[in-house]
């Protein structure tokens, strides 16, 4: 079977262009981290900021302006209009309700759905062309929504996903056996968050595979062993949110290098939530993340990657179990 299943009509743009300009709508923790990290990987040439909160919103402009002598030239503008965003590539989504300590992300669907309802349409009217990149949580099924509201193509409309949770888990093993987590390749897929799948079969340390190897500490991993790994991963946000109150660092550089790999045509492989009916023998219409390749046009293809059959079964239970949650709504 071929390595890549293609999302139709993925083609590159005919004109391609050199200037970038990216909108971060919500200017919390998240959306500045986002902005800070994309300026600071010099990826933007103009960055719009949108939120409802005026004053923060100019004083976060203002903060970032005065960066100008230590950045790479870019415009930078902000207002609570959207006609500020108008034209942009890739427009980033991070207003809303967040988790307060113990709260899962599904709790917030219906605190964010009805902001959603009023953004994504402004976005696409000053947008038409652009990439939209969901954080807000419940991040998949707010990406399904974003997807129904826009009218883009599904491979336009993307959520940030298990890039972060993939992220955390390569952390987490790479300290286990003193390597660079750049070393450490490896997915999990399915829903961000409580249903998340590792995908332990095709996890390698250096391209050895990480079923049966031994750590520094001569822990052998097994499937049972490396369960304490995903449960981290899955306590990670709900640790760092009692901690510091919420999470921002790591989703912004997620971000950026999601939107690296959409605006530079990088087309790496990124799980990240994208339409999923169809793949991997999922049936349910619902985003939720698989291995995916990004390009200056969105999503390229998906990767056929081997599943063992308990892998398949948990993505089918998190693909049920973020469709019985957004089928209980009426969008
Ligand atoms: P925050 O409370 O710091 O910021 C939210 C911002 O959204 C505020 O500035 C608020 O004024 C703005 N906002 C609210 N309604 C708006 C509207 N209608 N239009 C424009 N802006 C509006 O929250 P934080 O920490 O930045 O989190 C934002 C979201 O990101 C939450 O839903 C959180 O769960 C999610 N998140 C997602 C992650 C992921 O991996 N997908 C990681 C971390 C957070
Ligand atoms: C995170 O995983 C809370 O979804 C957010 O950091």
């Amino acid at each position: 079977r071929p390595m890549f299943s293609q999302i139709p009509d993925s083609d590159l743009p005919s004109t391609v262009k050199t200037s970038f300009k990216i909108t971060v709508v919500g200017v919390g923790n998240v959306g500045m981290a986002c902005a800070q990290t994309c300026l600071t990987e010099d990826l933007v040439d103009e960055l719009a900021l949108v939120d409802i909160q005026a004053d923060k919103l100019r004083g976060e402009m203002l903060d970032l302006q005065h960066a100008a002598a230590f950045l790479p030239r870019v415009k930078i503008v902000a207002d609570c209009s959207y006609a500020v965003s108008a034209g942009s590539d890739i427009c980033i989504v991070t207003a809303g309700a967040r988790q307060r300590e113990g709260e899962t992300r599904l709790s917030l669907l219906d605190r964010n759905l009805s902001l959603f309802k009023s953004i994504i349409p402004e976005l696409v009217r000053h947008s038409p062309d652009t990439i939209l990149l969901i954080v807000s949580n419940p991040v998949d099924i707010l990406t399904h929504l974003s997807w129904k509201l826009s009218g883009l193509p599904p491979n336009r409309v993307i959520g940030t996903g298990t890039n972060l949770d993939s992220s955390r888990l390569r952390f987490l093993i790479a300290d286990k056996f003193d390597v660079n987590a750049h070393n450490i390749h490896g997915y999990m897929v399915g829903e961000h968050g409580d249903s998340s799948v590792p995908l332990w079969s095709s996890l390698t340390v250096a391209n050895v595979p990480v079923l049966n190897l031994y750590d520094k500490n001569g822990v052998k991993y097994t499937k049972e062993t490396l369960k304490e790994f995903h449960e981290a991963v899955v306590g990670s946000a709900y640790q760092v949110i009692k901690l510091k109150g919420y999470t921002s660092w790591a989703i912004g550089y997620s971000t950026a290098s999601l939107v690296k790999s959409l605006l530079r045509d990088q087309r790496r492989i990124h799980p990240v939530s994208v339409r999923a009916k169809g793949f991997y023998g999922i049936e349910h219409d619902v985003y939720l993340s698989l291995p995916s390749q990004l390009g200056r046009a969105g999503v390229l293809g998906v990767a056929n990657l081997p599943l063992e059959e308990d892998e398949m079964q948990e993505l089918q239970q998190s693909a049920k179990a973020i469709w019985e949650t957004q089928n209980k709504l009426h969008f």
